[in-house]
């Protein structure tokens, strides 16, 4: 009997996930005793009744490569460790469902799992390896917030993206004298904001990581603006925030979505400098899941790609608790612990930071 390896996709999709499965799929296929299934939405496929896996074979994964979203679906609720219930009052309750998970997983023939997620799937990686779980980490986010990896595969897509849209507001902006705001992602790190600010030569732009002065985006403005006449492009991430002030948010309306719902700071930045007294013509753009659905660049499909290998490769070697990472020029694999136990925070003294300020971009502070 072949060894079973089984492959599942957590959290927010994520340019370059197909590419990825294709990957553990086409190198598992090298050898003889291996074979893959994936779980269907996450750990769901294996926690649902009947279960929902697929067979994932060469032909499953023919050509899915440059495939935006997850062939094996997924979602951002639930999971082995915090189950929805709905009690007999109608209200929802979570329940501890990973032994009896891992009980299924054995009777499934199941000797390995590859987990490709952001790091609350990585959390939940090291929480079953600690339970005794063969697993192996995919790190996954257009955030690019994981730490132990340069980059996770996706980002440069959402990058690209965003600077297109940068690109094309600023010559609305420029033919009709505005201040125009585009809102990006990022919910607690500004790299998709700051790359594609130095990108697309945006004046302002506003991190998570450095909380902002209205007063200095005003500064900006005005002195971009003569006799009416000035544009000015402002790039923000979802999280950003002034200074003590908090990130907006709400409560997700989700059964079993732990995650808040950020956005709406383009909006409030435009009411703000209006209160603070900015008299140009303004207008806003959210981006939102435009960055999250489509084709992966060429980057992200090959860093997706190597990720794959990569993590069949460890499952191969009976290397697991480790989740794989990119450090130029290698793929590596670094444990689960040091992948989640640090945030990848834009750093104030980096090279990047010092670049935006040397073209003269406002940060806000
Ligand atoms: O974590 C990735 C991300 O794209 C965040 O930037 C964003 O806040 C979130 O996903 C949106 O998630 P959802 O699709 O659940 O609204």
């Amino acid at each position: 009997m072949k060894k079973r390896v089984l492959v599942l996709t957590g959290g927010g999709d994520c340019p370059g996930l197909n590419a990825v499965i294709r990957g553990i799929v086409k190198r598992a296929m090298q050898e003889n005793d291996w074979e893959v299934i994936g779980s269907i939405q996450s750990f769901d496929g294996i926690l649902r009744e009947p279960t929902e896996i697929m067979v994932l074979d060469e032909k499953a994964v023919a050509g899915i490569h440059f495939q935006g979203g997850t062939i094996l679906g997924t979602t951002t609720k639930g999971g082995p460790f915090a189950w929805p219930v709905k009690e007999k009052d109608g209200t929802w309750s979570s329940v501890d469902r990973s032994d009896e998970m891992i009980r299924k997983l054995q009777y499934l023939g199941v000797e390995a799992v590859i987990n490709i997620g952001g790091d609350g799937s990585q959390r939940i990686s090291q929480q079953l390896f600690e339970k005794g779980l063969n697993i192996i980490g995919v790190p996954k986010t257009i955030d690019n917030d994981l730490s132990s990896t340069d980059y996770t595969f996706g980002f440069q897509t959402a990058v690209q993206i965003a600077t297109e849209a940068v690109d094309k507001l600023v010559t609305t902006a420029a033919s009709h004298n505005r201040v125009i705001i585009l809102e990006v992602m990022g919910r607690d790190a500004g790299w998709i904001a700051l790359h594609a600010a130095i990108a697309g030569g945006a004046e302002v732009c506003l991190i998570p990581e450095i909380p902002y002065d209205i007063n200095k985006i005003l500064k900006v403005i005005n002195s971009r603006f003569k006799n009416g006449k000035g544009h000015v492009n402002i790039v923000v991430s979802e999280g950003a925030k002034p200074i003590g002030g908090q990130t907006l948010s709400q409560v997700s309306d989700e059964i079993g979505n732990p995650n808040l719902k950020l956005g709406g700071i383009a909006s409030k930045l435009l009411h703000d400098l209006k209160d603070a007294g900015c008299r140009a013509d303004m207008r806003e753009t959210v981006l939102g899941h435009l960055q999250r659905g489509g084709v992966p660049n060429a980057f992200d499909r090959i860093l997706a790609t190597q990720f794959g290998v990569k993590a069949m490769e460890l499952a191969i070697e009976g290397k697991f608790g480790e989740m794989v990472s990119y450090r130029h020029p290698e793929i590596l694999s670094v444990p689960f612990v040091d992948a989640t136990s640090r945030y990848n925070y834009v750093q104030k003294d980096s090279t990047l930071i010092r670049t935006a300020i040397g073209v003269g971009m406002c940060l806000g502070d």
